[in-house]
């Protein structure tokens, strides 16, 4: 299958290659040319179950007790004092100028809590406490914490940073990115993060089950064919032989090894291959064929690296692409791997950093082979990677240092802050992407990462050498993005909701068609979408609203009642719920909603604007006007509210 489709690209490569001077390359070695077999393990038999670490452990107890004590040991779990690794006092406050809010964490009993609150003239005008459910972070460098609405998980926004012991807004909310608590926590990160767990596919964050952190299987496969054999007494001299029930990534070829970590350790702009999903990769795969990782590259600014991308820093090594070309060349599989250096089941705190000087003198045998100066390097004992790999910033994390895995010579330090010039993203574990992959790294850098602009023009031309029904969805999310409501609606409008598979791309259509504000397809829309992902609350809400809008107001209530039964806690529901029913003339309910919508945000605008308009109706205007008042505290230069204010 990828065979076939890196000739489609080799064919009509040169001619792309002739109109784009962004050019999308990659760093790794030549791909799979050495000759190592790649084996058939049992374990990726879809029919092979996950069967968890406590099974395991009845049987490889030392590597358990060992490996539960590291950093992917306890990467996530149930929020407990055990389990915090952050300092508590009743003073700590932190204070978000931006959006003028206070956090304060504590525990009461066992349970762990972050407030939110509002200080006004030495009032507390307004709080919020929610529980934190699970800690994500071994508190290696930070603990994360996240809350559970019925299986939907959202992230709390209160953060505590290991390495400088402090609290603070969680990675991302700084600087007025302050989402509160409705960061959204997705199959992306906690398959990362933790043990697979159970996702309700298209629903965004909703879960079935969670486990309790990274455990054995995510680099080893599933175990269930593996402990029935070896229950059953079929054992195999492993130091001659391969057990193919269960991966040993060791056995694997390198590329394939370097895949295990990789599918985690390169965090970048994931690319999900069509048809498949974030939980489909199984070790001893190859990463490629299921996720692509494109990451954008600036022109000299090679120091800048994010946390979670150690393999792609390694790979940019002279110590990796020498010895890896070496390795292909005499079809040997050895090479530097991440488990050259580490032993994942012990944890790099316990592991001397002799162990990895004597990596490096593997290869460099000769000490002279350093140039730098022997008395120099004596006063730093001679440690090759405290001068080589050293420690630095990351530029996702706050407060958080990692090393950086491009072995190199030390950079002088620079003084000059080089303005950054875009040149174009690629891809890092995949020399052959196609151009759906590419056309969607584009579409998805812009979308998640706040990219260039141009990255959409990228992503359209790429878009036109593209001839598979792929090409649709792509085409209706990059026209979406560019809001071409009108081309999506001319587009689409003989097409039969049924025939569209991809929920998002249903979604869009109806998105659509209500921007052009023909209200019954759009409903239609929205209908098929919700067959195909009934568990996803924004497809549920849009439904709700569009029927609100053209007045069938009972079918909407009764739809953003069943949102709010899933998760009662979405305040943009509340508010549209307290429309529907003053529609009906309801206005006692309708006040009931739009102050539930504010006890959980008391800036949301949009209730705060309905419930000034509802004073007003119930003649209320003193009323009306000290909550107009309100929003332009925080935002003077409103138009549309001055002229509200100026109306009343
Ligand atoms: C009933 C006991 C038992 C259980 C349970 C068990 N193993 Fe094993 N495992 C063994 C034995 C015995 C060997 C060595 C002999 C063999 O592989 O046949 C082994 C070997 C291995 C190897 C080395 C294979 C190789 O080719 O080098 C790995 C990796 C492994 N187990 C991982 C796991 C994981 C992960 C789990 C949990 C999913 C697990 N084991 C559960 C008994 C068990
Ligand atoms: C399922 C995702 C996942 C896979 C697969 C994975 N890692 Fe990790 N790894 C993580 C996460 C997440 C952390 C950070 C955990 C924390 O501190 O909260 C981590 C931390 C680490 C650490 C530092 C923690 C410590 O205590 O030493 C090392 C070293 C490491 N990984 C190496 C590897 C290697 C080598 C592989 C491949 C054999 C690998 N990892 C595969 C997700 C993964
Ligand atoms: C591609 C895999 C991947 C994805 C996706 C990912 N992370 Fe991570 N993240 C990692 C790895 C690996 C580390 C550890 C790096 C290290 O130890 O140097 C990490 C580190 C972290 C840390 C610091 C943890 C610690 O104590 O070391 C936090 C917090 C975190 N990630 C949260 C998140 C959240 C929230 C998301 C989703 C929005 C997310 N991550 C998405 C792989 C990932
Ligand atoms: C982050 C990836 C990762 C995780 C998680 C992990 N292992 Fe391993 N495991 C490896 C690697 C890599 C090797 C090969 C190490 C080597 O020999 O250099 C290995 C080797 C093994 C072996 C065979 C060699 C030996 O040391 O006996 C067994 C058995 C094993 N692991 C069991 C487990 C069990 C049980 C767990 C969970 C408690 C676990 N592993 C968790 C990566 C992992
Ligand atoms: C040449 C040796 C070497 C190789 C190869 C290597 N590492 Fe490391 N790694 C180190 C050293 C040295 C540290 C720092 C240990 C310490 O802090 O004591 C480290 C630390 C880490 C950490 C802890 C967090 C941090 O950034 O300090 C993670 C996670 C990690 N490595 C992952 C990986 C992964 C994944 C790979 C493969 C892509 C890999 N390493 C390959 C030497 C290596
Ligand atoms: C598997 C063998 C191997 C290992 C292990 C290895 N190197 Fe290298 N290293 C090489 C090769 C080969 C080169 C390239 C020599 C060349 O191209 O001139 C190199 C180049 C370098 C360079 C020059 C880089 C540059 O950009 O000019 C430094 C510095 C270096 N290694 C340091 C280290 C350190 C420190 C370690 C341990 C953390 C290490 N190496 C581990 C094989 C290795
Ligand atoms: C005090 C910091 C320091 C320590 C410790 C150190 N190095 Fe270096 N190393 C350097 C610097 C600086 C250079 C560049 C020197 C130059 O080009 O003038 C260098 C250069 C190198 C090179 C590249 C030489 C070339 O061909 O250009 C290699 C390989 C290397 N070091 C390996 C090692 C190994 C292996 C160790 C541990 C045994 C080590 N270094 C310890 C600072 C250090």
């Amino acid at each position: 299958m990828i065979r076939k489709k890196s000739v489609l690209v080799s064919a009509t490569f040169s001619a792309i290659a002739f109109i784009f001077f962004l050019t999308v390359y990659c760093n790794s070695p030549s791909d799979n040319k050495n000759n190592s077999v790649e084996h058939e393990y049992l374990n990726h038999d879809s029919s092979v179950k996950y069967v968890g670490i406590e099974t395991c452990r009845s049987c490889h107890s030392s590597i358990y007790n060992s490996f539960i004590q590291t950093g992917m040991g306890q990467s996530f779990n149930i929020a407990s004092k055990k389990k915090s690794a952050a300092e508590f006092s009743s003073h700590t406050v932190v204070y978000d100028k931006i959006s003028d809010m206070s956090y304060h964490p504590f525990f009461k009993g066992d349970s762990l809590y972050i407030m939110e609150f509002r200080i006004e003239k030495n009032d507390t005008i307004y709080k919020r406490i929610e529980k934190a459910d699970y800690i994500i972070g071994s508190g290696q460098h930070t603990n994360s914490h996240m809350m559970n609405v019925n299986g939907y998980l959202y992230q709390l926004p209160l953060t505590w940073y290991a390495q400088k012991k402090k609290w603070d807004l969680p990675p991302g909310f700084e600087d007025g990115k302050n989402v509160h608590f409705s960061r959204e926590i997705g199959i992306e990160c906690m398959s990362c993060h933790n043990a697979l767990p159970g996702f309700v596919e298209n629903s965004v964050n909703k879960f079935t089950s969670i486990p309790r952190g990274i455990d054995c299987e995510r680099c080893h496969g599933p175990g269930e064919l593996h402990v029935k054999e070896k229950l059953a007494g079929k054992i195999i001299d492993t130091s001659k032989a391969i057990d193919f029930t269960i991966v040993n990534p060791k056995k694997l070829p390198y590329e394939r090894q370097i895949d295990v970590c990789q599918r985690c350790h390169l965090q970048g702009n994931a690319i999900v291959k069509s048809g498949k999903t974030f939980y489909d990769f199984r070790p001893g795969m190859k990463l490629s064929d299921f996720i692509e990782v494109y990451m954008p590259k600036y022109k000299e600014h090679d120091d800048e690296f994010i946390m979670a991308s150690h393999a792609q820093r390694l790979q940019l090594s002279k110590c990796f692409i020498s010895t890896m070309k070496q390795s292909n060349d005499n079809s040997k599989s050895t090479g530097l791997t991440c488990i050259t250096c580490h032993n994942p089941h012990v944890s790099v705190k316990v592991t001397g950093k002799q162990v990895f000087n004597n990596v490096c003198m593997n290869c460099h045998e000769d000490k002279r082979s350093c140039k730098e100066d022997l008395k120099i390097r004596a006063e730093k004992n001679d440690n090759c990677v405290g001068c080589h790999m050293q420690r630095s910033g990351t530029i996702d994390i706050p407060h958080v240092t990692v090393t950086d895995h491009w072995i190199k010579i030390p950079a002088k330090k620079e003084t000059v802050n080089k303005l950054k010039e875009f040149a174009g993203i690629y891809c890092i574990n995949n020399k052959q992407t196609d151009f759906v992959s590419k056309c969607e790294a584009y579409i998805s850098y812009f979308e998640k990462f706040n990219g260039e602009k141009s990255s959409l023009d990228s992503a359209g031309k790429y878009l036109q050498f593209v001839l598979k029904p792929e090409e649709l969805n792509s085409r209706i999310h990059l026209l979406f993005l560019k809001n071409e409501f009108e081309k999506i609606v001319a587009e689409t409008k003989d097409i039969k909701p049924e025939t569209i598979t991809d929920p998002w791309t249903s979604y869009r259509i109806g998105q659509a068609f209500q921007n052009e504000k023909i209200f019954t397809v759009a409903e239609k829309w929205y209908a098929h979408t919700l067959t195909l992902a009934p568990e996803n609350l924004d497809f549920l809400n849009k439904y709700g609203a569009v029927l609100i809008i053209q007045n069938k107001i009972d079918e909407g209530i009764q739809i953003l009642e069943r949102s709010l039964r899933k998760n009662p806690k979405q305040y943009e529901v509340l508010t549209n719920l307290g429309f529907a029913y003053l529609k009906r003339n309801d206005t006692g309910k309708a006040m009931e909603l739009y102050n539930n919508a504010l006890s959980l945000n008391p800036d949301f605008e949009q209730a705060l604007l309905n419930k000034a308009g509802l004073y007003n109706y119930i003649g209320k205007s003193f009323e009306a006007k000290n909550i107009l008042k309100q929003i332009l505290k925080r935002d003077p230069q409103n138009t549309a509210v001055l002229a509200l204010f100026k109306s009343l």
